[in-house]
Order: structure tokens, then sequence, then C-alpha cells
């Protein structure tokens, strides 16, 4: 089985209906386009040293002071030099989760702890994922809302979480990439905002889901953590800055009207509810409601995900399509975890989410490795 790889595949595959991909639904804010044509001028010149009218603009945006901020090439790459920059001996990563936590602490020697997940509870965070904090670890890795499962963390969660990372003095990774994206109408509690470990919380941030900006690579690191910002300093240094016309793309963005969020927001909770409705009618199926992002990881009733995945891409096909998931396995890290299980994205728009329920639902009654007979 090919694995799904951050950024996806789809130019490999053709007549399928994509549940893998992650992009705003409505592209790119109208302005960014006028800002890269304003900035072909500058491609022959050197980006400003420190990129200060983007880190502004993002610490505007983030309502935090820009010395704060530093930019990166997508927060892919901010996550990878901060674990160099820390370089821990243990991490906590929930599973499952994005990937590259574990790739990234891995590539730093860290030996990494999980909690898990699980699917029967709706992957909510349990008693035994706040047990798991202890004095021997070095970070805690959060991504809120969780890609992939959607699980966004409630106030009495993120504050049993802060007294423990104060209690043990850990650093306090949050992954916040889609924060703008959350149903439940209580406001977003960023662990920035968490009283009395301001200096150990390291944020993550991106442009690439906001607006639909995946291409552009422009990703920022936050802290207050005046040492640990050096340190991550010298690995973005190798690279001397993120690309100039990806900084201009992203500051541009940042002024995107407030009507382009809304209906962004307003989209996703259509289509959320669209697709969840829709997996939750397929016998044998099952999707909890993710609260935050835009992907749901949902249990089907096959004998092993990668391999259903891969045959729905090498043998089925209904007319004329067929369709494109991620297993969850590796989201996991962890063999055997995720088995009957895959994560959709709902970034289709309500047709095409409706018609690759049906390709899904045929698939499903099709593939020889089923594991219901009505
Ligand atoms: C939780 C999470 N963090 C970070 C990223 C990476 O974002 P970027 O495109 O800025 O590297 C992704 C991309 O899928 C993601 O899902």
């Amino acid at each position: 089985m090919k694995k799904h790889v951050h950024g996806g595949n789809i130019y490999s595959y053709r007549d399928c209906v994509d549940f893998s991909a992650n992009c705003n639904p409505l592209g790119t804010p109208e302005g960014v386009k006028q800002a890269v044509v304003r900035s072909l001028d500058c491609v022959g010149n050197y980006p400003q040293v420190g990129y200060a009218p983007l880190r502004e603009a993002l610490g505007k945006y983030e309502d935090i002071d820009p010395d704060s901020v530093i930019c990166g090439n997508g927060a892919a790459e901010l996550i990878f030099s901060l674990c160099q920059a820390v370089r821990p001996k243990r991490a906590l990563v929930p599973a499952p989760s994005f990937a590259e936590y574990e790739q990234a602490l891995i590539s730093a020697g860290c030996q990494v702890e999980h909690v898990f997940l699980r699917e029967e509870e709706d992957f909510a965070v349990k008693e035994n994922f706040i047990e798991s904090l202890h004095k021997g670890l070095d970070i805690v890795f959060l991504c809120n809302p969780n890609n992939p499962t959607g699980y966004l963390y409630t106030q009495r969660e993120m504050n049993q979480i802060r007294d423990l990372v104060k209690k043990y003095d850990l650093f306090l990774f949050s992954d916040e990439v889609y924060r703008e994206f959350c149903y439940t109408g209580a406001p977003y509690i960023s662990a920035f905002h968490l009283e009395g470990i301001e200096e150990q919380v390291v944020l993550i941030d991106s442009v690439s889901k906001r607006y639909s900006e995946c291409g552009i690579r422009i990703g920022a690191l936050i802290t207050r953590h005046k040492e640990l910002k050096k340190s991550v300093m010298k690995f973005c240094q190798a690279r001397l800055s993120p690309p100039l016309l990806g900084q201009i793309v992203a500051e541009a963005s940042i002024d995107a009207p407030e009507s382009y969020m809304l209906s962004t927001y307003n989209e996703y909770v259509e289509r959320r509810k669209h697709l969840i409705d829709g997996l939750n009618r397929i016998p044998g199926c099952y999707s909890p409601i993710p609260m935050g992002a835009f992907y749901t990881v949902a249990r089907l009733p096959v004998d092993n995900a990668d391999k259903f995945c891969e045959w729905c891409l090498s043998e089925f096909e209904y007319e004329g399509q067929t369709i494109f998931m991620a297993p969850a396995s590796g989201f996991y890290t962890t063999p055997g975890l995720g088995k009957n299980e895959v994560r959709l994205a709902y970034v289709l728009e309500k047709e095409e989410l409706s018609k690759a329920l049906i390709v899904l639902q045929k698939a499903l009654e099709t593939y020889p490795g089923r594991t219901i007979n009505e």
C-alpha cells in the first residue's frame, strides 16, 4: 500500500473523488491574487531580513508580540526545527494525530510515548490522557482541533493539561492550524492564553488550511521563551527565510475580509453534516461528529482499511469513478491500530460528497474483505 503522505499524491491517480485532501473550499482570498501580481517585480531581491512585515501581520492577527513569531517554510518545517532545537529525550504524543510530530521527534533522537484516543470513545480525551503526563517527559504534543479526528479540547481538559505541564515543568506544543474551524459555538481555548505556563507553550500556526495556501509554504512558530526562540532560529537560518513570494501572499491573506472566513466556516458546517449523516447511513460505518477541523475518522466494515483504500484505487470503479481516502493507520504509527478506520475530509462540495458517498457504499458492498453481510 502506498502510504498516505503529507500533501497527498492525488496527481498520481485519475478519475477518483478525493476524500484525502484538505483545502479551503473557497480557494485563496481575492486580494491574494493581486498581491502575487504586484510581487513579481520583487523576485530578484532577497527577502527582508527577519521578514518583519509578515511577523507583524501575524502578531496582529494572533494578538501577540511579533517578536515571539518565527516564520518558516510551512508548519511542517518548524515542527522539525523545534524538535532539533529542544532535542527532547521523552515526548508524549496522542494517537491518532498528525504523523509529522513523531517523525520530527524521532529524527531528534527522542523516545516517543503515546496516549491512545479510541474510536469507541469518539476519540475523546479521557482520564488516561491526563494520567499519561508525568515528570519524566520533556514535551507534550497537542493538535487542537486534532488532525485526523477533528477532536476539540475542552476548557476543562486544557486546564488539566496546563496544571500538569506547570507541575512537571514541561514544554507544551500546541498545533492550532485548524482553530478557525470549530463547531461548538464556544470560544476557542488557545494554549497560548493559558495562565501560569506562558513561557512553556510553543504554538504552531499556518496559512495553509485557513486560506487554502498549502502551496505557498508559510507557517509560524510562536513562543515567549527567548532561549528556545534563539535555538529554533539557528535551524531556520539554514534556509535564510521563507520564500519572498510566500511571505507576500501570506501577509495579503491575513487581511482577507471577515466575510471570506465566515463563508468558509458556514460551508464546512454544511459539508460536515452532509458527510457525517451520509457515513452513518451506510451499513457498518460509524463516524463520530467532529467538533473541529475538516476531517473525520470513520470506522468501516472492512478487514483492513489500508488494503481497502488500495483496492479502491487499483481494482474498483463505479460509473467510471473511485475514491481516494487516507487510511487511519498512518496517524497512529503503532502497527495494528486504526486497522478498519479511514480519514475522510469534507472539503468537497455537497454534490460531490453525495457522489463520493455512493461510490464508497458501492465499494463496501463489493470489497472481498468486507466484514458484514447484509
Ligand atoms: C495538524 C497539522 N499541522 C501542520 C500541518 C502542516 O502545515 P504546513 O502546510 O504549514 O506545513 C498540517 C498539514 O496537513 C496539519 O494537518
